[in-house]
């Protein structure tokens, strides 16, 4: 099975951004993390970080006929993006949606996503093994 990882803007910045929120480790931590999943799990993992939306959505579409399940932060175009809910409606890839806070708990405007409207599930407040649980959804759930 084959995952590719999306995570949107500014989660680059992971350990240099808002710490109190998401934390001191860093992307780098991160992206090690999802090596130890796959690694564990039995699968490739793929990861891809942008902060453009377009570039997401390029992305996306890229996966078709070659990814078998997607895992998804798009942080803040979680809000806003009709572009990313429909790039996923399209390529009709098993979507799982990760947010490392607990946006529920945050400010009314991020208790909307238009993203998840295309996902089988949303994992938060999980902090980054939200990550590894949603690898382990799909590899259960299509694998
Ligand atoms: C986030 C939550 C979003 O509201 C925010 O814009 C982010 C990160 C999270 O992982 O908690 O950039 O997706």
């Amino acid at each position: 099975m084959k995952i590719l990882v999306i995570n949107g803007p500014n989660l680059n910045m992971l350990g240099i951004r808002e710490p109190g929120i998401y934390g001191k480790n860093t992307f780098a931590d991160l992206l090690t993390l999802l090596e130890d999943a796959a690694k564990e799990l039995g699968v490739e993992v793929e990861q891809y970080q942008s902060n453009h939306e377009g570039d997401i959505v390029d992305k996306i579409q890229w996966a078709y006929g070659k990814i078998d399940g997607i895992v998804i932060n798009p942080a803040a175009y979680t809000h806003t993006s009709v572009a990313i809910l429909d790039a996923l409606k399209a390529v009709s890839i098993p979507a799982v949606e990760v947010h490392i806070s607990d946006v529920d708990a945050r400010e009314p405007f991020r208790q909307k996503s238009y993203v998840g409207m295309a996902c089988c599930k949303t994992i938060k407040g999980h902090g980054f093994q939200g990550y590894r649980e949603a690898m382990r959804y799909l590899v259960e759930q299509y694998g």
